[in-house]
């Protein structure tokens, strides 16, 4: 039998709290999401930084390049107040501090869930991060739950020359004509695809749908498209909604 597409927050729950905070991962795995995809780079002090942008600037109290950050100044730094125009929002998101990667994993430790960590290579290439994050998950025994991604092939080829069992993804903005044998090559374990180049590929998705986390799928329609296609996650600022619409 097919097994059910999974159901992934996208940095958290992002359509209804602040990304890729602790709130929005507690929440989103509150809600039933079946895993929680979030962003990883690497401060000067080469510390996990767990947020999306390489600036601190759009989410966050201050500005500047995380690259540039000690972590301890960097945790000084508030990730839930400028996401105050949301309908969910109360003063307890003043408490939102930017996560590192070993406080993320601890949260989920003795849960199911999966974690798609996507090592953000793709501006800056923060030498020794794939040996960091591989490290960081190893030592908690939480490499069968962890889906590392990323745009940058070097760093998928990079973790799985140093842990040829990790499970590695392709994030691309297109899908790539020779993708099978991209897939084989490099033994990804999926791709995680754009949502408007899969509707593009809506036959490659019906015929080979297990290879394929796509992202991010807000639209109603789009959902319930991809669940119809068997395709193995979708990856939702909306886990509530598309929960919803799989399991009804
Ligand atoms: O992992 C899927 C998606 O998160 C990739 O795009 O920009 O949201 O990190 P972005
Ligand atoms: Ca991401």
């Amino acid at each position: 039998m097919m097994s059910k597409t999974k159901i992934i927050g996208h940095r958290g729950a992002k359509g209804h709290y602040p990304e890729n905070t602790m709130l929005g991962f507690t929440k989103a795995v509150e809600m039933g999401a079946d895993g929680i995809e979030f962003d990883v780079h690497m401060s000067n002090d080469k510390k996990l930084v767990v947020m999306h942008d390489e600036s601190l600037d759009r989410t966050t109290t201050d500005r500047g390049i995380i690259k540039d950050w000690k972590i301890f100044d960097l945790k000084k730094v508030k990730t839930g107040i400028k996401f105050r125009n949301m309908s969910k929002y109360n003063h307890t998101w003043h408490r939102e501090r930017v996560p590192e990667l070993f406080e993320v994993l601890a949260l989920f430790a003795k849960e199911n869930t999966v974690l798609n960590v996507e090592l953000k290579t793709d501006v800056y290439e923060y030498e020794g991060i794939e040996r960091e994050v591989h490290h960081t998950v190893a030592t908690r025994g939480m490499l069968d739950r962890v889906v590392f991604s990323s745009f940058n092939l070097a760093t998928l080829d990079r973790l799985k020359k140093h842990d040829p069992n990790v499970r590695i993804a392709y994030l691309v903005n297109e899908l790539p004509e020779d993708y099978e044998q991209m897939m084989e090559a490099h033994d990804f374990e999926a791709y995680h695809l754009r949502v408007d180049s899969a509707l593009e590929n809506m036959e490659a998705l019906k015929k080979n749908g297990i290879f394929f986390r796509i992202w991010t799928v807000n639209e109603r329609e789009h959902m319930e498209q991809f669940i119809d296609a068997g395709v193995r996650a979708i990856i939702t600022d909306y886990p509530d909604l598309a929960l919803g619409l799989r399991d009804s």
